[in-house]
């Protein structure tokens, strides 16, 4: 299938644009401050890919790093901007770069923790140069404190000719929920920063995507509308939800694709976890398929599920106990097959639940 085409943002796009020439071309001086905070799967990584793409003049350095999800050290969003980069010729002692590359064979314990940070500080100082740069922190809710407090410094670093485009699901789902919470309005407090948080896409953006998609064959304004009920907007289900059924007419997004197109692709394994999201796409009981044999309060926590929600939130929105939210959703992932709470969530859109917009 071709990649689905970005639509809307046209708004955000023009105030980042705005964000780094006001920096690029001198109108103030840096750092300079642009976060993107929402849901999982909103959107907020493809916005900061087309930001970048569009930005002019173009920036002299790009510095991106993201949580490393999977193996949490120190540094991580140091590390990865570091990791591949010729770096032999910054002014800093090799065995502190070493610890902050997070290699193998760096010395432990060496340094405080506050020398860490200044040589860390340090070092993307050195990096920048006189820029002007943009720093991309991807996922700054799954960054380790390390990167956290870095990130925080970077953005009140006296003179640091650089922009911050940080992007990140809500502080409440952070690793870290209070340091998150912390950097996040550290950001706010930088003068001139950029706030945007994204929300789903409206019926008629989903309905130029679906235009795009199936060119020639004009899906029709109700056909659309329900596959903006379906996914709620949300871009990554809406991909998903057009991956599962490529190949096939418009007309395929309503139905129920895992019984009645059983090689449908799986939905990707790497799907994003909780996060925050409007609690505003409920699941109705009534539409409930008769062979899933799925509890009303079960249906009640998919359709947090489908909504991003964490289990905290979901039973903060069903004012029930977090423990009582686990179960449920263990029992949700085995009824219907499901190998992660995303793919449930999927499950929940090929099954035409998430019906319901409050
Ligand atoms: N405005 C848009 N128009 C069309 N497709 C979009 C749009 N925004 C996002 N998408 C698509 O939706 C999917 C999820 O987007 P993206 O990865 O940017 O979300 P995210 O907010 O960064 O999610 P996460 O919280 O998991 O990092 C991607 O396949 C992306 O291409
Ligand atoms: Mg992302």
């Amino acid at each position: 299938m071709m990649p689905v085409p970005m639509v809307g943002r046209a708004g955000e796009l023009a105030e980042l644009d705005r964000a780094w020439s006001t920096l690029a071309l001198g109108g103030r001086p840096g750092p300079a401050v642009a976060v993107l905070t929402g849901a999982a799967g909103v959107g907020k990584s493809l916005l900061v890919a087309a930001a970048l793409d569009g930005f002019a003049p173009r920036p002299a350095v790009v510095l991106s790093g993201a949580a490393r999800v999977h193996s949490p050290a120190p540094y991580n969003w140091l590390a990865a901007v570091l990791s591949g980069r010729d770096t032999s010729r910054l002014d800093l002692p090799p065995d502190a770069l070493a610890w902050l590359a997070q290699q193998p064979t760096a010395p432990r314990e060496r340094y405080a923790p506050g020398t860490l940070l200044r040589l860390a500080v340090r070092t993307v100082r050195l990096l920048v140069g006189v820029g002007p740069a943009v720093l991309v922190v991807e996922d700054l809710h799954a960054l380790d404190p390390a990167s956290l407090n870095l990130v925080g410094e970077l953005a009140t670093a006296p003179d640091l000719p650089a922009l911050l485009l940080v992007a990140s699901r809500p502080a409440a789902d952070a690793v870290a929920p209070d340091l998150a919470a912390r950097v996040l309005s550290r950001f706010c407090g930088v003068r001139g920063a950029v706030r945007q948080h994204l929300g789903p896409l409206g019926p008629a953006e989903v309905a130029e995507v679906l235009d795009q998609v199936y060119a020639g064959t004009r899906p029709s304004r109700r056909l659309a509308a329900s596959v903006w009920r379906r996914t709620g907007g949300n871009p990554y289900l809406l991909t998903e939800l057009l991956a599962a059924h490529s190949g096939q007419g418009p007309d395929a997004l309503l139905r129920r694709p895992l019984s009645e197109h059983p090689g449908a692709p799986a939905p990707r394994a790497a799907a994003p976890p909780d996060a925050a999201y409007p609690p505003a796409a409920l699941l109705s009981a009534d539409l409930l398929p008769a062979d899933a044999e799925l509890t009303g309060r079960e249906v009640e926590v998919l359709a947090c599920l489908v909504a991003g929600m964490s289990n905290k939130q979901a039973a903060r929105t069903l004012g029930i106990s977090v423990r009582t939210v686990a179960v449920h959703v263990s029992n949700l992932l085995r009824k219907t097959g499901s190998a992660s709470r995303t793919e449930a969530a999927l499950w929940a859109v090929q099954h035409r639940l998430p019906a319901r917009q409050a």
